[in-house]
C-alpha cells in the first residue's frame, strides 16, 4: 500500500516571514491560486492576529480557494484563535494551526511558563478551536529541542481535546536526519492515541538540512510535510516543496509514497514567487534552478543524446521547464497565445487580466524577434500585479550620460493621480539618476534595500527584469518590471514599488 503525503504549504505565512519578502493581497491571492492550481492539499494563508493585511488576506483567500483546505496561523491566545476563526468563516475547507513552545529555553525564557501552564493553554486553544472548525493543526514549537516525554504528555492532551494534525516543527534548523527518524518513530510509538491524529513535520534549514529531515519524518511515519516554494522562509528557510514532492516521486522505490501535486506547475510556480518576493533562484538549486536540466560537459552531452537516463534522473518537461522554443510572434492572435498559456499551466481568472496580458505580448513582439516561455511565465507574473487606477503611471524617460565627466541625468515624466509631472535628476549614474527624478516627481524618499538585473532569456534583445525592494515607515515592499530596454524597467519597477506602498501604507505588519 502506498502512502498518502499531505502537502501542506506555508509560503504565505512563514514563506512571507523570509526578510524583504512581504506580499501584497494581490499577490498573495494569484499564489493561493497557483497552489490551488498545482493540487497543495493545504495551503496556509497567513496568521490573522499579526495585522489588519494577513487578516484580510486569510478572509479573501478563504472566499476565493475551493479545492485546498485554508489554514490560518494563531497562537494558543484567545484573541488569535478568535480572529483565525473569523477570517476562516467563508472558507470552503478550514483549518487552525495553532502552537505554542514546548522546549525548556522557550518556556522559561520567552514564555515565562511550566509545563502544566503550557499544557494547560495548548488544551484551551484547541477546545476554543473546535468552535470554529474540526480540523486542527496542534504545534510543539522548538519540537527538536523539547523533552521527548513531555512532547508526548502535551500531544496526548491536544489529541484527546480535538486537534487531528500533531506538527512536530523543527523550529531552528537544528536536528538531523537520524535525530528526526528517531523523535518521530518514538513519539507515535509512545503516544497512546497517535492513531487518532496526522503527524506532520515542519523544517527549518539553517543547517542545510530542512529537505533531508522532513524525508526522514516520512520514513519514520509522518504523513503530512510543511514547506514552501523555492524554500523560502525564516532566517535560513523552510523545507522546499518542489525538492520534497520530486524526491518522493523520483524515489518512489524507497518512500513507496504518493502526493496530489501536479508537478509540471513546479517551475511555473516557483518563477512567480521568485518574482513577487525578489528573491532569486540560485542557478543550482535543484529542480527549478536555470542549471538544473543543463549539461555543460563533452562527456555528459554525448551520454544524454545517446539516452537521457545516463545523466538525468527526472524529465525536466515533467517538472514544467519547456524544451521547446516558442513559435509564437506578432502575427499571433489573442486564442494561439491562451493556449499557450493553458499549456504552460496558467488560466485566467478575468478576460481584463488576460486582453491586459495580450497588449503587453503585441508590444514585446514588435521588439523582441523570438518569444519564448519565459517571457511569456514573465508577463503573467509581471501584469497580474499592476491594479487598475495606480496612484502613478510611468510616461517616458530620458537619460544623459558623458563617463568622462561623470555627468549623469534623467528626465522622468509620470502621472501622479492623472496629472502629469516632469521631473529632473542625477545621480552616481544613470539608474541613480532615474530614481532620483522619480523619489523628487512623486515626493517619496524610501531607502532602496535592494536593486537587480536579471536577464529573463538569453539574447542581447532578451527582457530585462527588474526588482527593488523599498523600505520606510515600518513598510518594506518589492517592485518589478520588465521591458526589453533596462532603464525603463528599472522606472517601472520604482513606480510599482511606490504604487504599491500606496496601496498598504495603512496596514502595519507586525512580525511573531
Ligand atoms: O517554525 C515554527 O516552529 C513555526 C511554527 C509556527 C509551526 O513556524
Ligand atoms: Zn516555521
Amino acid at each position: 500500500m502506498t502512502d498518502k503525503i499531505i502537502i501542506f504549504d506555508t509560503t504565505l505565512r512563514d514563506g512571507e516571514q523570509s526578510p524583504g519578502a512581504s506580499m501584497t493581497l494581490e499577490e498573495k491571492l494569484q499564489i493561493a491560486l497557483s497552489l490551488e492550481n498545482m493540487k497543495v492539499d493545504v495551503i496556509e494563508a497567513g496568521f490573522p492576529a499579526a495585522s489588519k493585511g494577513d487578516f484580510e488576506s486569510v478572509s479573501q483567500i478563504a472566499k476565493k480557494i475551493k479545492n485546498s483546505t485554508i489554514c490560518a496561523l494563531s497562537r494558543a491566545h484567545e484573541n488569535d484563535i478568535n480572529l483565525a476563526g473569523k477570517a476562516l468563516r467563508y472558507a470552503n475547507k478550514s483549518r487552525i494551526h495553532t502552537f505554542i513552545a514546548t522546549s525548556k529555553i522557550h518556556m522559561e525564557t520567552k514564555l515565562k511558563m511550566n509545563k502544566n501552564e503550557v499544557l494547560e493553554k495548548a488544551v484551551k486553544a484547541i477546545i476554543l478551536a473546535k468552535k470554529y472548525t474540526n480540523d486542527i493543526e496542534f504545534s510543539a514549537e522548538d519540537a527538536f529541542r523539547s523533552d521527548p516525554k513531555f512532547l508526548c504528555e502535551i500531544f496526548e492532551a491536544v489529541i484527546n481535546a480535538g486537534a487531528t494534525t500533531i506538527n512536530i516543527p523543527d523550529t531552528v534548523g537544528y536536528s538531523t536526519p537520524s535525530e528526526v527518524f528517531e523523535l518521530i518513530s518514538y513519539l507515535i510509538k509512545n503516544i497512546k492515541n497517535s492513531n487518532k491524529a496526522i503527524f506532520s513535520v515542519h523544517c527549518h534549514n539553517d543547517l542545510g538540512m530542512a529537505v533531508a529531515n522532513s524525508l526522514s519524518a516520512i520514513r519514520a511515519g509522518a504523513n503530512q510535510v510543511e514547506c514552501t516554494i523555492n524554500g523560502i522562509g525564516e532566517r535560513a528557510g523552510n523545507a522546499s516543496l518542489e525538492e520534497i514532492v520530486m524526491s518522493l516521486k523520483t524515489r518512489h522505490d524507497l518512500f513507496n509514497c504518493e502526493t496530489n501535486i501536479n508537478t509540471k506547475n513546479l517551475v511555473p510556480l516557483s518563477k512567480l514567487v521568485s518574482n513577487i518576493t525578489g528573491m532569486h533562484v540560485q542557478a543550482n538549486k535543484a529542480i527549478v534552478g536555470l542549471n538544473a536540466f543543463a549539461h555543460e560537459a563533452g562527456i555528459h552531452q554525448d551520454g544524454i543524446l545517446k539516452n537521457r537516463e545516463t545523466y538525468e534522473i527526472m524529465k525536466a518537461t515533467d517538472v514544467g521547464w519547456k524544451e521547446n522554443r516558442m513559435v509564437l510572434g506578432k502575427h499571433s492572435g489573442r486564442a494561439a497565445l491562451k493556449t499557450k498559456f493553458n499549456k504552460l499551466g496558467i488560466t485566467f481568472e478575468t478576460d481584463l487580466i488576460f486582453d491586459n496580458i495580450f497588449k503587453e505580448f503585441k508590444n514585446l513582439a514588435d521588439n523582441k524577434h523570438e518569444i519564448f516561455d519565459d517571457d511569456l511565465l514573465s508577463l503573467y507574473s509581471h501584469q497580474r500585479t499592476k491594479k487598475e487606477n495606480n496612484k502613478f503611471e510611468f510616461i517616458n524617460i530620458t537619460t544623459t550620460t558623458n563617463y568622462k565627466k561623470k555627468i549623469h541625468k534623467a528626465t522622468i515624466s509620470l502621472t501622479v493621480n492623472g496629472n502629469l509631472i516632469t521631473h529632473d535628476g542625477e545621480g552616481n549614474g544613470t539608474i541613480d539618476a532615474i530614481f532620483d527624478s522619480i523619489k523628487k516627481a512623486t515626493n517619496t524618499y524610501y531607502k532602496m534595500d535592494l536593486y537587480s538585473v536579471k536577464s529573463v532569456t538569453p539574447g542581447t534583445d532578451a527582457q530585462g527584469e527588474i526588482h527593488v525592494r523599498l523600505s520606510g515607515k515600518n513598510i518594506t515592499i518589492n517592485g518589478n518590471d520588465i521591458d526589453v530596454d533596462t532603464i525603463v524597467a528599472s522606472a517601472k519597477a520604482y513606480i510599482d514599488a511606490l504604487n504599491k506602498i500606496e496601496q498598504i501604507s495603512s496596514l502595519k505588519y507586525q512580525s511573531i
